[in-house]
């Protein structure tokens, strides 16, 4: 087996999830809106997979609560959270053709590593580079460029009317907390969870889903009395590393931590930590794991003149809780596991393309392949799909030949493929292909339910 890798890589796999209903550009036939992905067919099933995973190991716990905050909010949110002020990035222009780049990207291109570094230290580095725009043109000075998407609530466009597409969905859980923890009666430590959208003006979208306009987040809240933050912090950056390798099958090897140091730290962070995934085009960011301290609930506090306090029947007086934050991408996260199963090898002399993705996140679980179109095979194939379809995503495919099937089946990363032939007409039973050894075996129709349960949470990496 090989795992394919190298600069292509990337180019094959956009090339698949065009062709094979994944991803599609969005508005294409208008050429496109840049930053924007489609997900199609086989796209939104991995993308809910990956999830529903996650909602099962966040909210499945006793002290965990989900909600699903709007993406709209009051004004004032994002002035209180410091997005206003200071949600922005380093931008500069060529001064021929008025393209935009990220200045922090330009010197990475160049060679110099903008980790850490000011406003004020990339304009130096700049200078001292003499740095040209990638079609070697002048550039104008770096200026600051909000991401955040204005627009405006009601008919009349206005100050008063303007508010912002959420750039992350945290504040919608600090604006939540005191609902929560009054409405379920919960104490501390307890955490609050959700998945949605997230809108970021993005001054250049990168890789494909690596940093797109519009986005889907995954984010955690971990409410606990101050002091106990530095304890819960590693417990989450143990946990959440661990779900990685478990509960989506990412090797260990192509995982690992970068702490937030200096000027990288976020305005709100005590401390920061990512996890990277190794991409093709290099070691990327897929999760943060953030001690933001109390900062969130006591600017909330400020800026809405609500008390956001917690009455801690422990030691008898009110506390302003501080949190823990696990933040990751969802559509970030589905890009690192197409990449991930992508995996080139030569099966008799020929190429075989197989999206080894763990069979939890697959899309398609099981194909139905009736061996020949006739002696009754098509009719025991579409019995057999019945009995599944209610339980799992199948596919019914009799066209070409079984090679054929079984080949278009493991491009899409199917995990099993079940024959029905000659045999099946006489005891009921059908072959099983597994996708990753292509070994067969034969199980019986009354059986398959259980037997693939059992086959897809026993999965381990090949
Ligand atoms: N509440 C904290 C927060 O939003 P972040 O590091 O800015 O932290 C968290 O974002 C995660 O969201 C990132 O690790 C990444 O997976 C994803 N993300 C952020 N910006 C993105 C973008 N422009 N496109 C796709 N995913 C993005």
């Amino acid at each position: 087996m090989s795992q394919a890798k190298g600069n292509d890589v990337m180019d094959k796999v956009v090339s698949l999830c065009k062709r094979k209903g994944f991803i599609f550009q969005s508005s294409e036939i208008y050429g496109g809106l840049n930053g924007c992905w489609d997900y199609g067919p086989l796209g939104v099933e991995l993308l809910r997979n990956i999830k529903e995973t996650w909602w099962r190991a966040m909210t499945y716990r006793q002290d965990m609560e989900g909600i699903d905050a709007s993406i709209l909010m009051h004004p004032r949110v994002w002035e209180a959270s410091g997005h206003v002020e200071g949600f922005n990035d380093p931008m500069v222009e060529d001064r021929e053709t008025r393209e935009r780049f990220r200045l922090d990207h330009l010197l990475e291109d160049n060679g110099v590593d903008p980790t850490g570094m000011d406003m004020e230290e990339m304009t130096a580095k700049m200078e001292e580079l003499e740095l040209k725009s990638p079609k070697g043109n002048e550039l104008t000075p770096p200026r600051r460029f909000n991401l955040m998407f204005k627009t405006h609530v009601g008919p009349v466009e206005d100050a008063a009317s303007v508010t912002y597409l959420r750039p992350e969905t945290a504040q919608g859980i600090f604006v939540n907390f005191l609902n929560v923890q009054q409405a379920m009666r919960r104490k501390l430590p307890f955490g609050i969870a959700q998945i949605g959208k997230s809108f970021r003006n993005e001054i250049n979208t990168k890789n494909f889903l690596f940093r797109t306009r519009e986005f889907e987040q995954m984010e955690m809240q971990y409410f606990v009395r101050p002091g106990e933050d530095e304890k819960w912090f590693e417990y989450w950056r143990e946990q959440r590393l661990n779900w990685f390798i478990e509960a989506l099958g990412i090797p260990a090897t192509r995982l690992r931590w970068h702490e937030h140091v200096g000027a990288e730290l976020a305005h709100y962070a005590k401390a920061a930590f990512d996890i990277q995934y190794e991409f093709p085009f290099g070691w990327g960011e897929i999760k943060g794991v953030h001690n933001r301290g109390q900062f969130d609930l006591g600017r909330h506090e400020e800026f809405s003149g609500k008390q956001l306090k917690y009455f801690d029947d422990q030691s008898r007086e009110k506390v302003l809780p501080a949190v823990i934050e696990t933040a990751i991408g969802a559509t970030r996260s589905s890009m690192m596991c197409l990449v991930n199963a992508y995996a080139e090898e030569e099966v008799r002399g020929e190429q075989r393309v197989v999206m080894r993705f763990h069979p939890r996140l697959a899309p398609i679980k099981a194909a139905i392949l009736p061996l020949v179109k006739r002696d009754g095979m098509p009719e025991l194939a579409r019995e057999v799909e019945a009995g599944l379809r209610t339980e799992f995503p199948v596919f019914y495919d009799e066209g070409g030949a079984i090679g054929r099937r079984y080949r278009r089946m493991d491009e899409v990363g199917t995990p099993f493929c079940l024959t029905v032939d000659s045999q099946t007409l006489e005891d009921r039973t059908v072959t099983v292909r597994e996708r990753d050894s292509m070994e067969q075996d034969r199980v019986a129709i009354e059986a398959l339910a259980g037997e693939l349960r059992q086959r897809m949470t026993s999965w381990a990496p090949p």
